[in-house]
């Protein structure tokens, strides 16, 4: 380990984790097996469609003194950049399906959308909307493209300009808020009410459930994926939360196939923005004020969304959160391998999961506490590539393209 980037981290074990609880029917009902099984019948099905890559990077898993070392690379999500491709379009499809069943008395199937001129037509006159850090709004933009609505995306004064000239790409709307992430949602959400249009969250909040449900729904696709490709079941998986839908989504799954042997879980959060850790340390969700102020944007959020909660308050074996530098530290490890390794390029809000797991293994405690040793097999989801260029390479140096020239990707 010593030739690995030192990252400090504060881990915090979940004295709420329920070992032998079943999964059970609330769970199942926010995200199971069969509401996968349409989710993926659906996003397969998309044009563009392949599983991304599960990279294994057996060079660092031998630095870092593991058994075996798992990255799920998002980066090449339907060209979007990030695992959010998976989830903000899908539910922008299903909202669709259940507004035009609304308004004609029976509800098309999704695909019926992409098919039928008269139901594209009667897309055209929903308006969906939502705020953002980037990575959601691409995916609800290209969505609504892709379904032929409208779409106006609210983006936070920390977004840079290269993110929102991405939404943009995508034939939507952008306005640009003063405030934080949270103040992007209360915005977007007000003039949804004022102007009828449909919000297409992430998160969740008392009486609004449906669309974040779907949301995760589309996530666990890439759990499916990555599991469906991992020679074995894995023995910890750390991912990276911001409202917390993308850890709920990878937590769930793997609880529900096999409650007695689901990995130790970890949820890893920029020190910032810390609101699950600190929602895990209260005993109940509690949001972290002010600017966030968090280089990991998509990592950004002070507020849990409340149905990753009800999955990840049990569900989670420990929280931790860590600083900017390891992020940065680990896209420069990913960025220039040892070993043989596949060179990987990871945004800044890609690497927390496995900065984390480097940090717990080199703090004696958190490795006893996580029983990380020589035998672990370690998963991580790579949830986006540069998503921002410009800075990718402020941080990293060489560009995406440098980084494959210089190393391979290893992609096929
Ligand atoms: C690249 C990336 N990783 C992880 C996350 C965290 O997902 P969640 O907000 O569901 O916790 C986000 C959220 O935008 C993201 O963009």
């Amino acid at each position: 380990m010593t030739d690995l980037p030192a990252v400090p981290i504060d881990l915090f074990v979940n004295p709420a984790f329920a070992p032998a609880a079943p999964y059970g029917a609330h769970r199942a009902a926010i995200l199971g097996a069969t509401a996968l099984e349409r989710a993926g019948a659906e996003i397969t099905r998309w044009t563009g469609y392949a599983p991304t890559p599960l990279r294994a990077l057996d060079a660092l898993a031998a630095r870092m003194g593991v058994a075996s070392v798992h990255y799920k690379d998002e980066g090449g999500r339907f060209g979007l950049g990030s695992f959010k491709a998976l989830g903000g379009a899908y539910a922008v499809g299903r909202l669709l399906c259940r507004e035009l069943g609304r308004r004609l008395g029976r509800e098309p199937a999704m695909g019926e959308l992409l098919r039928d001129p008269a139901l594209r037509a009667a897309c055209s006159d929903v308006t969906v909307t939502c705020a953002t850090d980037g990575n959601h709004g691409r995916s609800v933009a290209w969505g609504a493209r892709m379904f032929g609505c409208r779409c106006v995306i609210y983006i936070h004064a920390g977004v840079s300009a290269g993110r929102k000239e991405a939404i943009e790409r995508y034939g939507a709307t952008v306005v640009r808020t003063s405030g934080n992430y949270d103040q992007a949602v209360q915005e977007a959400d007000r003039d949804a009410r004022a102007l009828g249009r449909h919000v297409i969250s992430d998160t969740s909040y008392p009486g609004y459930m449906d669309v974040p449900r779907d949301v995760m729904q589309g996530y666990q696709l890439m759990v499916q994926e990555a599991v469906a490709a991992l020679p074995e079941w894995p023995t910890h998986v750390f991912v990276q939360a911001g409202v917390g839908g993308l850890a709920a989504a990878v937590c769930a799954y793997f609880w529900e196939r096999d409650a007695a042997h689901r990995p130790v879980f970890v949820v890893v959060e920029p020190a910032r923005a810390d609101c699950l850790l600190r929602s895990a340390r209260a005993g109940h969700p509690v949001a972290v004020t002010g600017q966030l102020d968090t280089l990991m944007a998509g990592l950004a959020c002070g507020e849990v969304s409340l149905l990753a909660w009800d999955i990840l308050a049990e569900g989670a074996n420990a929280f931790c959160s860590l600083q900017d530098e390891a992020a940065v530290a680990v896209m420069r490890l990913l960025a220039r391998p040892e070993g043989g390794d596949a060179a990987i390029v990871a945004g800044e809000s890609a690497v927390a999961g496995l900065a984390a797991a480097i940090g717990a293994l080199q703090d004696r405690r958190a490795r006893a506490a996580l029983g990380l040793g020589a035998d672990s097999r370690l998963l991580f989801f790579g949830s986006e590539a540069d998503t921002d260029p410009e800075l990718y390479r402020e941080l990293v140096g060489p560009d995406a393209a440098e980084v494959a020239a210089a190393h391979g990707t290893g992609a096929a």
